[in-house]
């Protein structure tokens, strides 16, 4: 598994420094190149080649997308370790993009990242015609802004200190990590030209990935620690962030992602050994350390 992850990595920098190699070398591209090359696990890209290959999707194009999926989420991550919002100082085990660059060059590395991922997809290189690409550039959009990252990012501040039900936290969740999770799903189907049913079939099998990787993220804050996580741990807690740990505790909540993984899988059954893959990276998603 770490081996086909860290292979997914380099195809995915390699075509990022590519991409990034014809803007000069301003703090601004130094801050952007940090939050993409400085050990992201690229996991997005991987469960995008696991359903690309459900589908025998070509895998440069399957990494081309990844691409554009990873510069979003290396702008949600520079921006949620902010002192606006989550206000952490460690990321990947290095100072966290505001600590090194500064905030207005962290904000603004942040910006430029999400709209990168624009460019990607719209890009000549990209080799789908221009249908495609705006079904691609749509459902990214939906995925990051309001109804997805941002929407979700939002809900995490405010639900802080606060009582807050099972299905608001999990709704909280599936927005701010699910829906990127959940166009990792999607874009092979929306390339295959799939029908609406196929499509939003898996888009809730993404929306379910993408909360079993937060909720295991939850569990590495509760119990991992900061040297094995890459950062600080045992913060959630202490800003009373609104977790499925805090509501139902830690056992509990290791059952209730041991159930979406079950879940997850039988709505994989009839790929058959083709879903091998996709299983074993839920597994990783939930026992990994970082
Ligand atoms: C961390 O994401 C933030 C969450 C959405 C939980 P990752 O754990 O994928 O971060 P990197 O890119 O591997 O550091
Ligand atoms: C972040 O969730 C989710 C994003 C969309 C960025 P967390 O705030 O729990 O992520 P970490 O623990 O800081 O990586
Ligand atoms: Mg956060
Ligand atoms: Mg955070
Ligand atoms: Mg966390």
């Amino acid at each position: 598994m770490q081996k086909k992850l860290d292979r997914i990595a380099k195809d995915t920098n390699f075509f990022l420094k590519r991409f990034i190699a014809k803007q000069k070398k301003t703090d601004l591209v130094v801050a952007m190149k940090y939050g993409l090359f400085s050990g992201g696990k690229k996991i997005r890209s991987k469960i995008l080649v696991d359903i690309g290959s459900l589908f025998n999707l070509n895998y440069k194009s399957l990494i081309i997308i990844g691409a554009a999926v990873e510069c979003i989420h290396a702008y949600s991550l520079i921006h949620d370790d902010l002192p606006c919002m989550d206000d952490d100082s460690i990321r990947r085990g290095k100072p966290s993009a505001h600590i090194k660059f500064g905030e207005a060059t962290a904000v603004l590395a942040g910006n430029s990242l999400l709209t990168m991922a624009f460019e990607i997809l719209s890009h000549s290189n990209l080799n789908f015609n221009e249908k495609i690409k705006i079904d691609l550039i749509n459902k990214i959009s939906e995925s990051s802004g309001h109804l997805g990252i941002a929407g979700g990012q939002y809900l995490d501040l405010y639900y802080e200190h606060k009582k807050v039900s099972e299905r608001k936290i999990v709704e909280m969740e599936i927005k701010k990590t699910g829906k990127l999770f959940s166009f990792c799903c999607v874009a092979p189907l929306i390339i295959k030209k799939k029908n609406k049913k196929d499509m939003k079939k898996f888009e809730d099998i993404g929306s379910d990935i993408g909360l079993l990787f937060q909720v295991a993220d939850d569990l590495i804050d509760y119990k991992g620690n900061l040297i094995l996580a890459g950062k600080k741990t045992g913060k959630d807690k202490k800003k009373g962030k609104a977790t499925l740990i805090s509501l139902l505790g830690y056992k509990n909540t290791i059952k209730y992602a041991n159930k979406l993984i079950f879940k997850i899988n039988n709505k994989l059954k009839k790929y058959g050994t083709k879903s091998k893959n996709l299983s074993e990276t839920l597994d990783y998603i939930l026992n990994r350390n970082k």
